[in-house]
């Protein structure tokens, strides 16, 4: 079988054209990655810049759930729930001082603040440490299936209780 004889001016046509097709491929390539970028960016751009926020309203269940003479925290929701000789009541359990989760001290009968010792008694008033305010009551109601509601949104302007 005869051999076929490269001239060089073809093997250097054959490689320029390969180098063509590499630049193509690249270029392509490249185009394309650019193109994806901006679609992302585009997309992350248009798309709405929304918060989904839990609903500030606490469904506790059913109220015999808290006996009289009881303390609840609910850590998870940051309150109290608390069902005094009066009736029930919700203390929010964040300190009014910087902000800590305060705890329930059922020895002791008392809310105290981990961060700065502030302490308060069970109607939330505020009696040791730097917290400039009490703890604020919050809306509770009972709803129409029996349920009691807490609104964490809203801290009440005076005391209300709950009556069972
Ligand atoms: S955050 Fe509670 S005392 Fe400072």
């Amino acid at each position: 079988m005869p051999e076929e004889k490269k001239t060089p001016e073809a093997g250097a046509n054959s490689c320029a054209e390969c180098n063509r097709r590499k630049f193509a491929r690249l270029g392509l390539g490249s185009i394309a990655i650019a193109g994806a970028g901006s679609a992302v960016f585009g997309y992350e751009f248009l798309s709405p810049n929304v918060l989904y926020e839990p609903s500030p309203i606490v469904d506790a269940g059913k109220p015999d759930r808290f006996p009289q003479g009881s303390v609840t925290p609910d850590p998870q929701n940051g309150i109290y729930i608390v069902h005094g000789p009066q009736g029930i009541y919700t203390l929010q359990a964040i300190c009014t001082h910087l902000g800590c989760l305060t705890a329930w001290k059922p020895d002791l009968g008392i809310i105290a603040c981990p961060c700065h010792g502030s302490k308060f008694h069970i109607d939330g008033e505020r009696f040791d440490g730097p917290a400039p305010r009490p703890l604020p009551w919050l809306k509770t109601w009972v709803d129409d299936e029996g349920n009691l509601l807490v609104d964490r949104s809203e801290p009440l302007p005076r005391r209300e209780f709950v009556r069972i």
